[in-house]
């Protein structure tokens, strides 16, 4: 496969991630940097995907802890592993919080069972703290645009281990590209 090749099927597997809720990349591991300077990762659905800006689509709920950090600090990576593959993507995170015209798409095209889910105690909270907020689910509901600036592809194939970077410019143009040892 030619470097070209690879930024083109990574896309379109990307792209079937967030389509098929059984393809390999469905669930993601978005990692991040808190408030204390950790390391924090944790699986996220891809929800939509655009592959001339290069941007991943990922929902959450805004009281949930990774909002505030990556309001502090939108640097991410995004980690897949599927057949034999792992792509690691870099990127920064544009929030776009709840009834902003980015989230009230997101939330219009939601099931309504998938709606609900926003509407329960913050994610985090103590199981034993009880709420008598009677929240409106949509309030809650935050929409992770990542866009990425950097692919790191690794196959891994018994005799042959391959390798690649990509680097993307801010509006999605594949800029330079090059094999690296695995
Ligand atoms: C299979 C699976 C899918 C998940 N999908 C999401 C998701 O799309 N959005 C989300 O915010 N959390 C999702 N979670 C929960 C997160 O992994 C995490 O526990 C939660 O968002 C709290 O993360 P935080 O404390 O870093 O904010 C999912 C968990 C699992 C196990």
């Amino acid at each position: 496969m030619s470097l070209r090749e690879i930024d083109s099927d990574c896309w379109q597997q990307l792209e079937t991630g967030a389509s098929e809720p059984d393809a390999g990349f469905h669930f993601l591991t978005l990692a991040s940097v808190d408030q204390q300077g950790k390391p924090q990762a944790r699986t996220l659905v891809l929800r939509a995907v655009d592959r001339v800006k290069r941007t991943l689509e990922l929902h959450t709920d805004m009281r949930s802890p990774k909002w505030q950090a990556l309001a502090v600090n939108p640097d991410v990576t995004v980690l897949g592993y599927s057949a034999k593959t792992q792509l690691r993507l870099q990127g920064t995170v544009e929030l776009h919080a709840a009834h902003s015209a980015v989230a009230e798409a997101a939330w219009q095209r939601l099931s309504r069972r998938t709606q609900q889910t926003y509407a329960g105690a913050a994610p985090g909270s103590d199981i034993d703290h009880q709420s008598n907020d009677v929240a409106n689910a949509e309030d809650n509901f935050g929409v992770l645009l990542i866009r990425i600036t950097q692919l790191d592809w690794c196959l891994l194939a018994r005799e042959d281990n391959q390798r690649a970077l990509l680097n993307y410019t801010d509006d999605g143009a594949l800029v330079s590209s090059k094999w690296v040892h695995p």
